[in-house]
């Protein structure tokens, strides 16, 4: 089986590559290498006999025509994927989340690619007080990042009806594990308590989060692919919920770091208070999360103490100009 994943350099895409090859599919990883692109997430696989590596937006049509060729599946992983980065300017998002995947399902069409898989997000529903969002229930995002996301799922869905396309939709909720960069809350509070640098944590810090761990993640699209019903949305959820001051707690517990470091700062804005996901259907396909929150959380800490060599090179240039321009005035 050979699979087109795009963003296989990210965080999610690089941890699936590794898993696809694992189980003997080969794989074509497109990635623009966007400051979230790291080709050291996949440079253990670079001579891998199944990996081929295209550096390549899949906006730009001709790139992704070429690249799509023979291929089974193609696992749309490639985004724009920070929600306060939308707030600061949400032109990207549009350009890849949107377009992005416009191009990317016009040339599977083309291609006559057996299954297309549009990995989303639970954040397309919005917030939930109570309860859990199913996969009927209606998307309202709040922010530019999961209004692109929605667009790109809105688009595979009416692929799928308009042209009979074998679209199908993974929605995953908030996902934490090695290699994740550091402007996501996990790897940013690890990161910055390991510095001894505050933690800002947005408004009251009672906002809830139902955290995944990335292979727990990959596993549920691998089963979607395989088993998925064409023309499908599935929720993949972790099934644990969390505020983020419970996060921030358990952070500096497992660093060792000071209580001091901790800021209440500025609320972002149109900020959603709670994730939660209803995953009956995809456990019906075989698939429930293996790691446990305690477990994963754990050895994610010591990941990152162990692996500075990974995010102290991210931890300048772009990224200082992003956090100041981010946390400077909060
Ligand atoms: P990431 O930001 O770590 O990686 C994104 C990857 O996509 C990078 O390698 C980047 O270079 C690449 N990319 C960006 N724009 C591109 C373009 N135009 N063309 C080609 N490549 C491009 O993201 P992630 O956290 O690994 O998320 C992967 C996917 O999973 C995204 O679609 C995201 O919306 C979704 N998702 C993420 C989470 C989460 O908690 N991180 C949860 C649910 C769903
Ligand atoms: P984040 O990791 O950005 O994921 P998402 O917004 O996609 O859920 O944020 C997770 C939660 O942590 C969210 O409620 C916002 C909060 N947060 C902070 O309080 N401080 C921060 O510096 C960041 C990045 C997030």
């Amino acid at each position: 089986m050979k699979l087109l994943v795009t963003g296989g350099c990210g965080f999610i895409g690089s941890t699936f590559v590794h898993l696809a090859l694992g189980r003997g599919a080969s794989v074509v990883n497109l990635d623009k290498l966007t400051y979230a692109g790291n080709p050291a997430n996949v440079a253990d696989v670079a001579d891998h006999p199944g990996y081929r590596f295209v550096h390549a937006d899949i906006a730009d049509a001709e790139a992704v025509r070429e690249a799509i060729r023979g291929v089974d599946v193609v696992l749309n992983f490639a985004a724009e994927s920070h929600v306060d980065r939308s707030i600061l300017d949400p032109a990207d998002f549009i350009r890849t989340d949107v377009v992005g995947t416009a191009v990317l399902l016009a040339a599977a069409r083309e291609a006559g690619v057996g299954r297309f898989l549009q990995v989303s997000t639970d954040e397309v529903y919005g917030s939930i007080a109570e309860g859990a969002f199913r996969e009927s229930d209606p998307i309202e995002p709040s922010s530019p990042y999961s209004a692109s996301k929605a667009g790109g799922d809105l688009q595979v869905l009416a692929w799928h009806t308009t042209f009979g396309m074998d679209g199908v939709i993974t929605r995953g909720s908030n996902t934490y594990g090695p290699h994740q960069y550091p402007e996501k809350l996990i790897p940013l509070f690890i990161t910055n308590a390991l510095d001894g640098e505050a933690l800002p944590v947005y408004g009251d810090g009672l906002q809830i989060r139902d955290w995944l761990h990335v292979e727990d993640h990959c596993e549920g699209i691998w089963a979607v692919m395989e088993k998925g019903e064409a023309g499908q949305v599935y929720n993949v959820g972790g099934g644990h919920e969390e505020t983020n001051i419970e996060i921030t707690k358990r952070i500096l517990a497992l660093t060792g770091a000071d209580t001091s470091l901790v800021r209440h700062v500025t609320d972002r804005p149109g900020h959603d208070r709670r994730y939660a996901l209803d995953t009956t259907k995809v456990r019906a396909l075989g698939w429930e999360p293996r790691h446990s929150f305690d477990d994963g959380l754990a050895a994610t800490v010591e990941w990152y103490r162990e692996r500075r060599d990974w995010w102290e090179p991210i931890k300048s240039g772009e990224y200082r100009a992003y956090y100041e321009a981010q946390y400077g005035a909060r």
